[in-house]
């Protein structure tokens, strides 16, 4: 009777299962056939009413069902995944020839653009780049340039002060001052990079917040024809390699003689037009020998060591470039403007 039991079991889930398709209905279907209240359990029960020899018949029988069940069970599982598996993969089936999205790819702005290419020209000249804090000391920004407090030449750049000794550097030049003691008289070739601040009221030519790209170098028998060298080979780098300069005299307390540089106009080609004002030449920059009490200042002998500085005004170099005609461009962070210059090498 027991015999005839089992075979019923078996015979029934062989039933139960033909029509389980996933594999949560097949979780409960293992629960009812093999838990613990499943028939196996029930037919275990009729165990005390057998003789010794009817117990093992039994008990052989009871495991070997349970064997055979779970076999179904493995079975039907791994039916039911190969077919989950199949109706994926025809679902998934990738069309190779439907456009790709197109990702939406960040550009570098262009006044770091600006910053990157002049790194790399003077790099490749042999310069190191050199940074500072945007928050100075009266000390390095001005004093030790050859700008005690109360100098008139301190007008030239209306500074915002934290306290009588702090400021948001007005100009990259305090780098200089930094360098130049930490290499304590010995020669050097920097570049550095920066922002820089003001107290100008924005329009389309000013910005309270700007950035300047500074040049020092210093060595033994550095004269100003190594100045415009190197002004030079930069104008025909970032413009293009017709281009000429020319040096005016000009007045900065940190360099004598100093000097204001303009590039020849890449519109007109240095004949005359509205951009250059009908002169052929545009103003990039201001530069100079350094100066003598600047040098002494920060520990170099000028009988030794001589050199030149420059710093050139980003933003306007860069609206020259690309011809962008008000410097808030720069700064209202509009990615119609600035993902122009995706493409700019
Ligand atoms: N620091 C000057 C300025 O901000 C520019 C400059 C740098 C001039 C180096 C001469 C030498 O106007």
């Amino acid at each position: 009777m027991i015999e005839n039991l089992i075979d019923a079991i078996a015979k029934e889930l062989d039933g139960d299962l033909s029509d389980v398709n996933d594999l949560n209905k097949l979780q409960e279907k293992k629960a009812k056939y093999l838990g613990k209240k499943g028939p196996l359990t029930q037919a275990m029960a009729d165990m005390k009413n057998q003789t010794p020899e009817g117990k093992k018949t039994l008990g052989m029988r009871i495991n070997e069902c349970k064997v055979y069940m779970e076999k179904k069970f493995e079975e039907k599982k791994r039916q039911i995944e190969e077919k989950q598996l199949e109706a994926k993969l025809k679902k998934e089936k990738i069309d190779v020839t439907l456009p790709g999205l197109k990702l939406q790819e960040g550009s570098i702005h262009p006044l770091y653009q600006t910053i990157m290419d002049l790194e790399d020209l003077y790099i490749s000249m042999g310069y190191t780049i050199a940074e500072g804090p945007e928050i100075e000391t009266d000390e390095n920004c001005f004093e030790k340039l050859n700008l005690p407090k109360g100098h008139p030449a301190r007008d030239m750049q209306d500074t915002f002060y934290i306290n009588p000794e702090l400021l948001l550097r007005s100009q990259t030049s305090p780098v200089q001052v930094r360098t130049m003691i930490e290499e304590k008289g010995k020669p050097f070739k920097i570049v550095c990079p920066g922002k820089v601040y003001r107290r100008d009221q924005d329009d389309a030519t000013h910005s309270h917040q700007f950035m300047q790209f500074e040049g020092l170098v210093l060595g033994p028998n550095i004269t100003l024809a190594d100045l415009k060298g190197a002004l030079l080979e930069m104008a025909r780098c970032m413009f293009d390699k017709d281009r000429n300069i020319r040096l005016r005299p000009s007045f900065f307390p940190f360099t004598e003689p100093s000097v204001e540089v303009d590039v020849s106009c890449g519109i007109c080609g240095g004949k005359g037009c509205p951009t250059c004002k009908g002169s052929g030449w545009i103003e990039v920059l201001g530069a100079g020998m350094v100066n003598n009490n600047v040098l002494r200042m920060s520990g170099y002998n000028p009988d030794e060591i001589q050199g030149f500085a420059f710093g050139i005004g980003v933003e306007r170099i860069t609206m020259l470039k690309y011809k962008i005609d008000d410097i808030r461009n720069f700064y209202l962070n509009d990615v119609r403007f600035l993902s122009q210059f995706k493409e700019v090498k």
